[in-house]
């Protein structure tokens, strides 16, 4: 099932979230209409935030062929070397600007089958899961752009937040 994508401005996004004790039909469904979603929006990465549930869970599909699924990601190394390169977000649309994070990251989460996996990951894999986990700390990327890119955005974010509250009623 496709949901609603939250946008900027939903109290969702901006809540903290609960980690997964098992994997079930309710998880495993969740899961599925978050591919499905992603899909349908376009999108590379999607984190269950974005489709108001609050449990430290995001997808991916960077086109490689592999959907990631990705339950209570823990990130284990972070380089120190980092890298700044255009971010953007299906809960803010119409903004893209440069984000600056660490080049490579390891991370460790569980699959949908409930097995541990351990990732080593650069370039496009390393931000997006970086870009992913943040919305699970309640985190958008645009609390991590560069100041001056901020003022510039900061009319569009007000009203998109505007809109988005509009909405919410
Ligand atoms: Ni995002």
């Amino acid at each position: 099932m496709i949901h609603k994508i939250r946008k900027y401005g939903d109290p969702v996004l901006r809540k903290e979230c609960d980690r997964v004790e098992k994997i079930d039909d309710e998880i495993l469904e969740l899961l599925d209409d978050m591919v499905e979603t992603m899909h349908d929006a376009n999108g590379i990465g999607l984190a269950a935030p974005q489709i108001g549930v609050n449990k430290k869970i995001f997808v991916l599909d960077l086109g490689d062929g592999h959907i990631r699924k990705v339950i209570n990601p823990e990130f284990l190394e972070f380089s120190d070397e980092t890298e700044e390169n255009e971010e953007g977000c299906l809960s803010v649309p119409g903004i893209y600007k440069k984000v600056k994070r660490s080049s490579k990251v390891k991370i460790k989460y569980m699959n949908e089958k409930w097995e541990e996996v351990t990732e080593e990951a650069e370039g496009l894999l390393s931000r997006a899961l970086q870009h992913e986990n943040d919305h699970l700390d309640a985190v958008l990327f645009v609390d991590k752009i560069a100041p001056v890119a901020k003022r510039i955005v900061s009319s569009k974010l007000q009203k998109l937040k505007k809109e988005t509250l509009k909405e919410l009623g």
